[in-house]
């Protein structure tokens, strides 16, 4: 193939989402339709990819804004031959325009390769699926030879055609040098009063042009989305398709029907992952690691051996190797928790460095802090990290030991070796080796009465 054209038709309306929302931004695996749809495109290398918008005007190109498209506007709606109309100011005089639709986003690049081989030379190439329940499509029309002849749109199919069940998937690859030809000669005199891209099939017939019809590996390549229950079906399959490969890659998954990834999850050998689990963005997990139940993972790394227990939440952090992770833990942006780390039952750690054998086995919140090794952090410990204007930094060096329910009011500095008494609020830096204590001294008073209730009068 000389030169490659890509054309996204993404103007329709999407009436059945009802949605504000235009049709191909709505979210699937985490990103809109039409980012599946470029990622394929780009994935093709073409001379260039333009996108035709529309409906919900603006929020499309600037959904896609600055990633080097042509973006361009139909106004009003006149059919899918209408809309490859607006591109034709772009498109290269030679090559051909593979025509993509902005609502069908698991195309898989295997198929458009095979389809775009087919159509070497000047032929036109169609891309085709049998369907038991062809209705609503247009229908392919073959000859008494086999030979592609025409498209003819359900609306205007008569009895016979409607049987036919080989169906236009809309995606094609049109040869360059006679579409502006034969875009000219579109009519809108059929059922719908639009000008049919299909059309111009059967005028490429009549220009001598062979039409080569191809089929995808898996129908819902080419299945499109026109409501959240078709939106919800796509999801499906893209994480059925998703956790599929991850089982052949030697991942061990709980159930692969409970697991959701929005985004691209690397895992190492013998990962095992727990149900419910969902990733989100960039995550990597090493050899060994394992996710317990419900546990989210969002742009984050997890080191060989560590291992996550149920419903926690980590995002945009680093984990090392052999660490130890809730039940229940929340790792904010901006942590790094070295080796052999434990963080426990409803800890929250942000913004903080935690070194090799620390400790925070439950309720605390360790913000903006640097910890040094074999810290271990009692239970209840907070960092006042926030003074109502600006943030603070906790630093609490090697061996140190913090005792229950201490407060770290930052900035401040446990050197190492320090103890820290339970129960103590410390506002200043405590010397090494030594043990710190802030906290009114026990008494007991004699003869003291508890309160009783009034009786009621
Ligand atoms: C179209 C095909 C039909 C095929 C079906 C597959 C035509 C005439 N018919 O029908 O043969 O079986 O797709 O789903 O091509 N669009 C625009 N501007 C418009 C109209 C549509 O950009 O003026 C875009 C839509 O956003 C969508 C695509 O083109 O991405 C297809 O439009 P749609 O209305 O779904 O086409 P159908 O009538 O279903
Ligand atoms: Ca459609």
């Amino acid at each position: 193939m000389s030169k490659l054209n890509i054309v996204i038709l993404a103007a329709g309306l999407g009436k059945r989402m009802h949605s504000a929302l235009p049709k191909v931004l709505h979210p699937l695996a985490g990103k809109p339709l039409l980012a599946h749809v470029l990622g394929a495109a780009r994935a093709l290398s073409p001379q260039q990819i333009c996108v035709v918008y529309g409906h919900g005007g603006e929020a499309v190109p600037k959904a896609v804004d600055g990633e080097g498209l042509i973006c361009v506007r139909q106004e009003p709606q006149l059919g899918t031959g209408h809309a490859l109309m607006q591109a034709l100011p772009h498109l290269d005089e030679e090559g051909a325009t593979l025509v993509l639709y902005g609502d069908v986003p698991l195309t898989s690049i295997e198929t458009l390769k095979k389809l775009i081989s087919t159509a070497a030379g000047e032929t036109f190439a169609l891309l085709t699926v049998e369907l038991t329940n062809p209705s609503g499509y247009g229908r392919i029309v073959r000859n008494d030879r086999g030979a592609v002849i025409a498209i003819v749109e359900e609306k205007d199919a008569t009895e016979s055609q409607r049987k036919i069940r080989e169906i236009n998937t809309g995606i094609m690859v049109i040869p360059n040098r006679y579409l502006p030809g034969w875009l000219h000669k579109l009519e809108n005199n059929n059922a719908q009063k639009e000008y049919y891209l299909t059309d111009v099939v059967a005028m490429a017939v009549r220009d001598g042009i062979t039409i080569e019809a191809t089929q995808p590996a898996h129908d819902w390549e080419t299945t499109g989305v026109n409501s959240k229950a078709q939106l919800a079906d796509l999801e499906r399959i893209y994480q059925g398709e998703y956790a599929r490969k991850l089982l052949e890659q030697g991942v061990t998954l709980a159930d692969p029907s409970r697991i959701d990834i929005r985004g691209q999850l690397s895992c190492g050998r013998d990962v095992t992952i727990d149900v419910g689990c969902i990733f989100e963005g960039d995550v990597q997990l090493g050899d060994r690691v394992r996710v317990g139940a419900y546990t989210i993972l969002k742009d984050a790394t997890v080191e060989a051996g560590s291992a996550i227990a149920p419903f926690s939440l980590i995002e945009a952090a680093e984990i090392g190797k052999d660490c130890r992770i809730g039940p229940y833990a929340r790792i904010r942006p901006g942590t790094r928790l070295d080796d052999e780390v434990h963080i426990g039952n409803f800890v929250e750690v942000k913004n903080s460095a935690i070194a090799a054998g620390s400790k925070a086995n439950h309720l605390s919140y360790i913000g903006d802090a640097v910890i040094g090794r074999r810290v271990n952090i009692g239970a209840g410990t907070i960092t006042c990290n926030y003074d109502g204007a600006n943030k603070h930094q906790t630093i609490i060096e090697d061996n140190v030991f913090v005792g229950s329910d201490t407060q770290l009011v930052a900035p401040v500095k446990v050197t190492q070796g320090s103890t820290i008494g339970a129960g103590s609020t410390i506002t200043r830096d405590t010397p090494p080796e030594t043990l710190t204590l802030s906290r009114a001294k026990q008494m007991s008073i004699e003869g003291w009465k508890r309160p009783v209730k009034k009786p009621k009068s």
